[in-house]
């Protein structure tokens, strides 16, 4: 059985059918790292490659992208299709001044990502998942709220943010880890390894369990036939590391390392996608009511985020065939 036929056979993550576009999920755990400017600007360049996309702010309680796009508060938010029971996704798409680009705006003050009970979360990510678009750019919250990761597991590239600061970065893995082990809960039932999991985790000092690769390593032993199946399915799932705000050479290497810990640390496939400098034209054109990438196109953070966001575009995505 190949690697994708059977990560159909038990995927997608939340048991539904595939989804109609490609949903890029941008996370990182820690707040001020640069999530929404990396969604936005990923989002503007697909968009200006011409794929229809939908840039999704899924910051709920604390959205902002409106404002990345140079535009005021939308009326129609992602509460009024969860407050009116709809969950359609149609209603709140708001046209950017981008052509092919459309915002799904997140709602301000009133819905808190903890709000939202497991009911609505589906529903939300139902539509969201079967929206046909040629991508889908999910910008999430800080934090590991269940929720969060919900949505970035969901999503078929999982894009981790992170500048060079060491707390950054902890909070990066700490997110990682939070992700793989929803991903690993939900595999571990589908292959009836709940049980083996608890009796090796109660265990991980005398088997000297120290990460998730080592984990999956020792599943593969003593479940020869089920352990396989489960690192094959999750060798699917991948991180992709983004390092924002850099300042030096070595800052930029720096990426390279946390790609190659991730892959070590969790057993998974990673890849480090690029950086993208620090640059002061990023708040001075937000002051301005513009994004960078509008107000500067020849900016070395520009030429970052298109060869980035010319990556993606070429990159395989695993979705429904027509
Ligand atoms: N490459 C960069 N160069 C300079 N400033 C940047 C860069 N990236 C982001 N910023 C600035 O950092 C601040 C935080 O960015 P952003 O809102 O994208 O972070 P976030 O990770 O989405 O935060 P939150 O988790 O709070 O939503 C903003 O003021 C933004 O202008
Ligand atoms: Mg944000």
């Amino acid at each position: 059985m190949s690697d994708i036929s059977e990560f159909r056979k038990y995927g997608p993550l939340r048991g539904q059918a595939q989804p109609g576009s490609k949903i890029i999920a941008i996370g990182g755990g820690k707040g001020g790292v640069g999530k929404s400017f990396v969604s936005s600007g990923l989002a503007i360049f697909l968009a200006n490659m011409g794929h229809k996309t939908l840039l999704v702010d899924l910051d709920l309680g604390a959205a902002n992208l409106h404002t990345y796009l140079g535009m005021g508060m939308p009326k129609n938010t992602i509460q009024s299709i969860v407050d009116d029971g709809s969950y359609d996704i149609e209603k709140v798409l708001n046209p950017s001044h981008i052509q092919n680009l459309k915002l799904v705006a997140g709602s301000n003050d009133n819905l808190d990502i903890a709000d939202i009970n497991t009911k609505q979360r589906s529903q939300l990510m139902r539509s969201l998942f079967y929206y046909p678009s040629d991508f889908i750019v999910l910008d999430l919250s800080a934090g590991t709220h269940n929720t969060t990761l919900d949505f970035f597991n969901m999503a078929q590239k999982h894009i981790v943010v992170t500048t060079p600061e060491p707390v950054s970065i902890e909070n990066a893995y700490r997110f990682m880890k939070a992700s793989f082990f929803q991903v690993l809960k939900r595999y571990e039932k589908q292959l009836d390894l709940a049980e083996t999991v608890v009796d090796l985790m109660a265990r991980k000092d005398e088997l000297n369990l120290r990460c998730p690769a080592d984990l999956l390593h020792i599943i593969n032993q003593v479940e020869p036939e089920k352990g396989p199946a489960l690192t094959r399915i999750l060798s699917r799932y991948k991180f992709d590391i983004i390092l924002n705000q850099t300042r030096t050479f070595k800052d930029n290497s720096m990426g390279h390392s946390i790609q190659s810990v991730t892959k070590k640390y969790f057993g998974v496939p990673s890849e480090y996608l690029g950086n993208v400098d620090y640059d002061n034209a990023v708040w001075q054109s937000l002051r301005k009511n513009k994004h960078l990438l509008v107000e500067s196109p020849h900016s070395r953070i520009y030429a970052q985020l298109l060869g980035i966001s010319r990556d993606l575009s070429n990159s395989d995505f695993i979705r429904a065939a027509g």
